[in-house]
């Protein structure tokens, strides 16, 4: 076996995951008619959802600040650099991965996006109703825009996550913390080799 994710890592990804759902469920709540009418609570709701987003960010300020922040470094660092091996494979090819493959890279960097792009469409919507000079027309269109693409995407990652069986091993590595070599080896082939100073 070997590490894959680090304690940092881990409770990053479940605190942003946690806090996704929350602000998803309260959210189709307030979005969907039949599911306001199935819980006709709509100003309470819409205190969880807002509460939600709070406790999130705070939670991921504290992850940050308090976690093993060179580690979230080297991430990013590997995150950014899109390589020619990363470019064929998202070209449809077969091609050695590092540590995350490309599809994850991309993965990694419009879920960051998205985070940001939430939270200024959500604070708008929640300042725009205290003082309308701050109402915007598009802005409740770019949050529900946000809700449906983010859908998309967390489906084919809970898929890639818990049923496919080439790639649900990785699950271990989230939860736990490390993975099979000879898994990694065939997933991140360029990963493993860097380890073992190949
Ligand atoms: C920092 C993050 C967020 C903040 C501050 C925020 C804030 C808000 C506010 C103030 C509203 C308006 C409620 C109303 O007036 O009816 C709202 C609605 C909504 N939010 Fe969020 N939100 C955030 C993140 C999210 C996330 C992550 C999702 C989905 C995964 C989401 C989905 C929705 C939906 C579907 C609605 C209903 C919109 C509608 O009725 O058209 N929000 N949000
Ligand atoms: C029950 C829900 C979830 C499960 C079981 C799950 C599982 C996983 C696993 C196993 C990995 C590691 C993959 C690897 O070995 O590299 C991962 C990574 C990741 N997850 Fe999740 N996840 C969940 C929810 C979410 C949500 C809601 C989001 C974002 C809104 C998210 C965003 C990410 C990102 C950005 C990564 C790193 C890049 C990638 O592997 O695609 N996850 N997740």
């Amino acid at each position: 076996m070997i590490e894959r994710f680090g304690r940092t890592e881990r409770t990053l990804h479940w605190v942003h995951a946690t806090g996704f759902f929350a602000m998803l469920a309260t959210g189709l709540v307030l979005y969907l008619p039949a599911l306001s009418e199935l819980v006709a609570r709509r100003n309470l709701v819409k205190n969880v959802h807002i509460f939600s987003a709070v406790v999130w960010a705070v939670a991921i300020v504290l992850v940050v600040a308090f976690g093993d922040r060179r580690r979230l470094a080297d991430d990013w660092r590997e995150i950014e650099a899109l390589d020619r091996d990363d470019r064929r494979w998202l070209r449809g090819r077969s091609a050695a991965q590092g540590r995350f493959n490309a599809g994850q890279k991309v993965n990694v960097i419009v879920t960051a996006a998205f985070a940001v792009l939430f939270a200024i469409s959500g604070f708008f919507l929640w300042l725009g109703e205290r003082d309308h000079r701050f109402l915007f027309d598009g802005t409740g269109t770019v949050h529900d825009a946000l809700t449906l693409v983010s859908v998309g995407i967390v489906s084919g990652h809970l898929y890639l996550a818990l049923i496919h069986p080439a790639t649900r091993h990785a699950l271990r590595g989230m939860t736990v913390g490390d993975v099979r070599e000879d898994w990694a080896r065939e997933h991140h082939r360029k990963w493993v080799e860097e380890r073992r100073g190949l």
